[in-house]
């Protein structure tokens, strides 16, 4: 069983669409969504059509998601990304505006061991961004493997017998072998707003049978993803910091 891991695709149909190619090519079984699909670009909804059309075998909201829904005001958020939000809800038909509405809070199961978290499996809004955190997560629950999103960072956080340490950011094509005696935090990175100085669209794939997550980098035209957010009337920063990766 091979599952495709997306998250953080904020609007970006573009980065989509090109992660979904590449995916498509290297074979999945299904899909896991991480939330915040919405947020930040130009293409809310064609991004939710895209999605909807996954048919996920599990998917979950982000707090992009909720903003944009209109289940929250965003008053935690920073301008730009209530700009951002705002705009975004405009541009939502009615039925998509639904369908983010009623995507369920994490953690949600995926199979036997396994959970999809937004931030962390204990709170959606959560940075998850060290080894000390992700201790207390290992700690406090009971899961073998976690994939979660939010911070925009490809990661992994490993929990041997002996201590937790982390990897972040983790460049693509790395490998991540699971070992039974372990436990893992992990974080495929964002589809459309990545954050780790590579501009390149990111994405995850689990293979139960190898026992192994594959990070993958795919480029995606970038300009064309600005033009959509210029176009859209959001702010020119939101377009600029697409070709940095920043
Ligand atoms: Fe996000």
């Amino acid at each position: 069983m091979r599952t495709l891991i997306l998250s953080d695709l904020h609007s970006n149909l573009e980065a989509t669409q090109s992660c979904l190619e590449a995916a498509r090519e290297l074979g999945y079984d299904r899909v896991a969504i991480l939330g915040d699909l919405v947020g930040y670009g130009g293409s809310p909804d064609e991004v939710v059509k895209v999605v909807q059309a996954l048919d996920p075998a599990v998917i979950i909201r982000g707090n992009h998601d909720r903003v944009v829904a209109g289940i929250e005001q965003g008053e935690d958020f920073n301008l730009l990304a209530l700009q951002a939000a705002l705009v975004n809800r405009r541009l939502l038909s009615a039925e998509s505006r639904d369908y983010l509405a009623n995507l369920p809070p994490g953690p949600r199961p995926l199979g036997e061991s396994c959970l999809v978290a937004h931030g962390t499996p204990l709170d959606e809004d959560e940075y998850l961004v060290d080894p000390d955190a992700a201790a207390l997560l290992f700690r406090g629950l009971d899961f073998f493997l976690c994939f979660f999103g939010h911070t925009h960072l490809p990661c992994v956080f490993r929990k041997t017998r002996e201590t937790v340490s982390g990897l972040l950011p983790v460049p693509g094509g790395t490998r991540i072998p699971l070992r039974d005696g372990e436990r893992y935090l992990i974080n495929p990175g964002s589809v459309g707003q990545p954050r780790d100085e590579d501009p390149r669209a990111a994405f995850l794939i689990l293979d139960e049978t190898q026992r192994q997550v594959v990070f993958h980098r795919v480029s995606y035209p970038v300009p064309k993803a600005q033009l959509r957010i210029l176009e859209a009337g959001l702010p020119p920063l939101l377009a600029q910091r697409l070709q940095r990766g920043i």
